[in-house]
């Protein structure tokens, strides 16, 4: 369960307003897609709820656990994909691995898991040499398997799926799914509606920061001024500058 109440974040002495009084409740066993056009808000609002930045006001909860009183409760809880990988160069793919379960306290019975992901990514013979050898999608791939190693109850994701090949966006794709069907909660930032289309239980919009639209995907085309049939149509339309 993810909640986000009256989120506010600025940037530059708060000339830069990014991120609105945002509210938001995600329960388990949903997949939600967080879309918006570039620049409307949505790395900053991540980057806030895993605990990379603070917030300018509001609060957030994950699990009932408040970010504000315990920020390390939180982290051990979610499992954070960033848009940009954040790795270790110098150090090869299974011992960064390694050293992700370590951090999170994967039990050793459980390591079979870093074996299994990265088979199922394509990642095992990559796995012996250094991450600076690597392609961007190979890094990425790299970074959604440490996601998930301590099988987190709540698995967010910024673009995950932009750089991916077919063979892997599709399996992070039912991994995601997945995850929710387990009863986790899974959040995820796009800008391609097709991905949200097809994956996501509940998806939310963001322009200029705040949220302009919330709910399941039929009852939002509902809302709409006109019925639409995709939801690239109502994305364009609600995030449309000469309205
Ligand atoms: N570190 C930063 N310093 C100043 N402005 C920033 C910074 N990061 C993001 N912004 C601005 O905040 C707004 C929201 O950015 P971001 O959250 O990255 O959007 P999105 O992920 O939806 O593309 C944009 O106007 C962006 O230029
Ligand atoms: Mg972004």
């Amino acid at each position: 369960m993810i909640e986000l109440k009256n989120l506010s974040k600025s940037y530059q002495n708060g000339k830069v307003k990014a991120v609105r009084h945002l509210d938001l409740t995600v329960k388990p066993g949903d997949v939600f897609g967080f879309l918006g056009p570039n620049g409307a808000g949505k790395s900053t609002t991540i980057k806030m709820m895993v605990g990379l930045l603070q917030s300018d006001n509001g609060s957030i909860q994950m699990n009932g656990i408040d970010i504000s009183w315990d920020p390390l409760g939180i982290k051990k809880i979610i499992g954070y994909v960033p848009d940009e990988p954040i790795l270790y160069d110098k150090m090869r793919g299974s011992a960064f691995l390694a050293f992700i379960a370590d951090i999170f306290e994967v039990p050793g019975e459980k390591r079979e898991k870093i074996k299994n992901l990265a088979k199922d990514f394509e990642l095992s013979d990559a796995l012996d040499d250094l991450i600076s050898s690597y392609s961007h999608g190979m890094k990425q791939k790299l970074s959604i398997i440490a996601a998930l190693l301590h099988d987190p109850e709540i698995f967010i994701l910024d673009e995950p799926i932009v750089g991916l090949d077919p063979r892997s966006s599709f399996l992070l794709k039912e991994k995601m799914r997945r995850h929710a069907e387990e009863g986790k909660t899974v959040f995820f930032s796009t800008h391609v509606m097709e991905v949200a289309e097809k994956l996501c239980d509940r998806v939310g919009i963001i322009h200029h920061g705040r949220m302009i639209a919330v709910g399941p995907l039929e009852e939002l085309k509902t809302q709409s001024r006109n019925s639409h049939d995709s939801l690239e149509q109502l994305f364009l339309e609600l995030t449309d500058e000469n309205v």
